[in-house]
């Protein structure tokens, strides 16, 4: 008989041919199998809000049923609905203390198309994209623009945000900084000084371009609504004035309203900018559905209930991320190599679980994050996601904690089987 060998040819274009999967949702896979299988692991994993947690505002629910049975189910008008465009800009303004108008505003269907179309519109084949490690996506992003990774690493002893010393031997010919605050993974939120100091490393980089193409920020502020404690948002452009030619900020309903389904995301920033990104997301169709934009135009009027809303979704997330900052303390306390960084912002809390090189009751050794996270799965029925999965070495120790879908009434149980799975390792 006859044997041959078959050798993949691609047939698909190179850019689908290398696409790489997410690494969170592989560990989710597996996650998913287990509690498929009857286990009962408390997953963490998901960047995301458990409806039974955290429900779709009643006023919101409301509103996009009336948007609906009013017949606001045409195509939308394709940068947004106008009402919707001057309603986010008055929103930024009363948040944020900004002054856009609606033509520099557009809407989109969540916040990845509009971070999608501003790399398209900056990004030329070969350029270099700054993004600091940890971070969400930048990596995708970059490959799917065939941009230059520059992937920057940061410090715990800086909750794992770049400083302009970080980013400073980077930026010379770049043409994209992607920062996010407050932060996905780390739940931490930049300062004043320390966004203003990388704000004006941009302004000195473009002051030297002398009409080349400039450096731009893309600031990713899709958790800006969700600060903690004394955080207070800050955001480049109420900082240094004279970042606006360069900066496009992504915000959305997703986070604020935990309303990552109903899929309205807007992005702002110079009218030039915001029209190149309007046409190419024309031809893809990434629009928010119609009657979402009205509803949210609808609740975006709503001052006293926008606040309401977002303060019951920190009160919420504080609970949970303090409990959870409590419970590793108290395990550090106790001499578990374990620690974990005070939450700022998003719906995360960054946690330290330093096990590599740990030795199992049947002598297998954990030699690297992705045997830690498999470890955490198995015996403490944890499912966290390693910083890995967002750019840093698998020898990294940090794991980011979603609190989306943590239920209050869990925590006891996660920390007793975090101690007996800790417990007996050598
Ligand atoms: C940092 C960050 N930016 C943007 C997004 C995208 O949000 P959306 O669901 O609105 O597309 C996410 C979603 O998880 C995120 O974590």
């Amino acid at each position: 008989m006859r044997t041959e060998t078959i050798i993949a040819e691609p047939q698909l274009s190179q850019l689908a041919e290398n696409l790489i999967g997410s690494e969170i949702i592989k560990i989710g896979g597996q996650l998913n199998a287990r509690i498929a299988a009857g286990e009962k692991i408390a997953n963490l994993t998901i960047g995301d809000f458990d409806p039974k947690v955290f429900p779709l505002p009643e006023a919101y629910v409301n509103e996009i049923i009336t948007a609906y049975r009013e017949g606001h189910t045409n195509y939308p008008q394709a940068n947004g609905m106008e009402v919707l465009r001057k309603e986010v800009a008055r929103h930024i303004a009363r948040k944020q203390g900004l002054d856009y108008n609606a033509n520099e505003v557009l809407i989109a269907s969540g916040g990845r198309p509009l971070i999608y179309a501003a790399f398209r519109a900056i990004v030329d084949p070969q350029d270099k994209v700054i993004f600091p490690i940890p971070s969400w996506n930048n990596n995708h992003y970059t490959f799917l623009n065939s941009g230059v990774q520059v992937a920057v690493d940061t410090s715990a002893a800086n909750r794992f945000l770049p400083t302009a010393d970080d980013l400073r031997p980077h930026l010379g010919d770049a043409s994209l900084l992607a920062v996010c605050s407050p932060l996905n993974p780390t739940g931490t939120s930049f300062t004043a000084d320390q966004l203003g100091a990388i704000c004006d490393l941009i302004l000195e980089e473009n002051n030297r371009r002398d009409g080349r193409k400039p450096l731009y920020l893309l600031y990713d502020q899709i958790y800006s609504a969700l600060t903690l404690g004394d955080t207070v948002h800050v955001d480049p452009v109420s900082l240094r004035p004279e970042m606006r030619p360069y900066t496009i900020c992504i915000d959305g309903v997703s986070k604020a309203f935990a309303a990552t389904g109903v899929r309205v995301g807007w992005a702002f920033g110079p009218e030039r900018i915001m029209q190149r990104m309007h046409s190419l997301l024309g031809h893809i169709g990434a629009w928010a559905p119609k009657p979402e934009q009205i509803a949210t135009a609808r609740l975006l009027k709503q001052d006293a209930v926008v606040d309401d809303i977002i303060a019951g979704h920190n009160a919420k997330i504080q609970q949970r991320v303090e409990a959870l900052y409590t419970g590793f303390m108290a395990m550090k306390a106790e001499g578990f190599p374990v620690d974990a960084i005070p939450a700022e912002g998003a719906m995360y809390l960054t946690v330290k679980i330093d096990l590599q090189g740990r030795t199992l009751a049947d002598g297998t050794v954990l030699n690297d994050a992705e045997d830690v996270t498999l470890f955490l799965i198995r015996e403490a029925k944890l499912g966290l996601v390693p910083f890995y999965a967002f750019g840093a070495d698998r020898s990294s120790p940090w794991f980011r904690v979603s609190v989306g879908v943590l239920h209050m009434e869990d925590v006891p149980a996660i920390f007793e089987n975090l101690r007996n799975a800790l417990g007996p390792l050598r």
